[in-house]
């Protein structure tokens, strides 16, 4: 796969509007302002494919990027509390009908910031994960924000945390520096192989 190829698709703000799902996909979640934006943009080594925002809220939309045949989503943040309420059913009902509406999802990027334990949000997301079985990945993003002590304390936490996924799929990141880059083409490829 070439990320470098990645190429926005397109924007969709309610389920209706969904298409229905043509090519294998790989999604990611997480909560607003974890870096999914920044992370897509690190992947495919692009400064500006997804918008990163100081803002938490900025992805209100499911968004469609294609890299070949694959397609990434970049799916709206949860757990942001400034939002209204009505805008926050409407992400809701858009991220539980994008993973209950039949998709070829291959594989699932959850983002979590490393630097903090699991949110109450998170641990839903999680749990949906488990009992849905779709196989995913777990992103430990902004690990430059750690010094080289609370890096490795945080690590064996999230290790620890997750015990029951294989080591390979625990993936600490940085957008800033490129750590995990590598880690999760590797990852993301070997779950589009046929
Ligand atoms: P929403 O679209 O609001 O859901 O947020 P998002 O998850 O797409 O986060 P985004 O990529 O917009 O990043 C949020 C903030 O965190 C921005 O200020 C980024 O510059 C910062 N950020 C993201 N990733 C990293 C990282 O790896 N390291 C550091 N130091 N900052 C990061
Ligand atoms: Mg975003």
């Amino acid at each position: 796969m070439n990320f470098k190829t990645t190429e926005f698709e397109a924007a969709f703000g309610t389920l209706a509007q969904l298409p229905r799902s043509d090519l294998p996909e790989i999604a990611f979640a997480g909560r607003s302002n974890v870096g999914k934006s920044s992370l897509l943009n690190r992947l495919c080594n692009r400064k500006a494919l997804a918008r990163v925002s100081s803002v938490p809220g900025k992805t209100a939309t499911v968004n469609f990027y294609r890299t070949g045949d694959v397609r990434l989503v970049d799916l709206p943040g949860y757990g942001y509390a400034k939002v209204p309420k009505s805008e926050k059913k409407r992400w809701a009902q858009l991220l539980e009908g994008y993973f209950r509406t039949n998709r070829d999802i291959r594989l699932v990027v959850q983002l979590v910031d490393m630097r903090h334990e699991p949110t109450a949000d998170d641990e839903t997301m999680l749990a949906f994960l488990s009992e849905t079985g779709l196989p995913f990945a777990v992103v430990l993003t902004k690990c430059d924000k750690l010094n080289k002590t609370a890096y490795a304390e945080r690590l064996s936490a999230f290790r620890a945390r997750f015990s029951e996924l294989s080591p390979e799929l625990l993936i600490p990141f940085s957008a800033v520096r490129g750590d995990g880059v590598e880690a999760l083409s590797a990852v993301i490829e070997n779950s589009v192989k046929p």
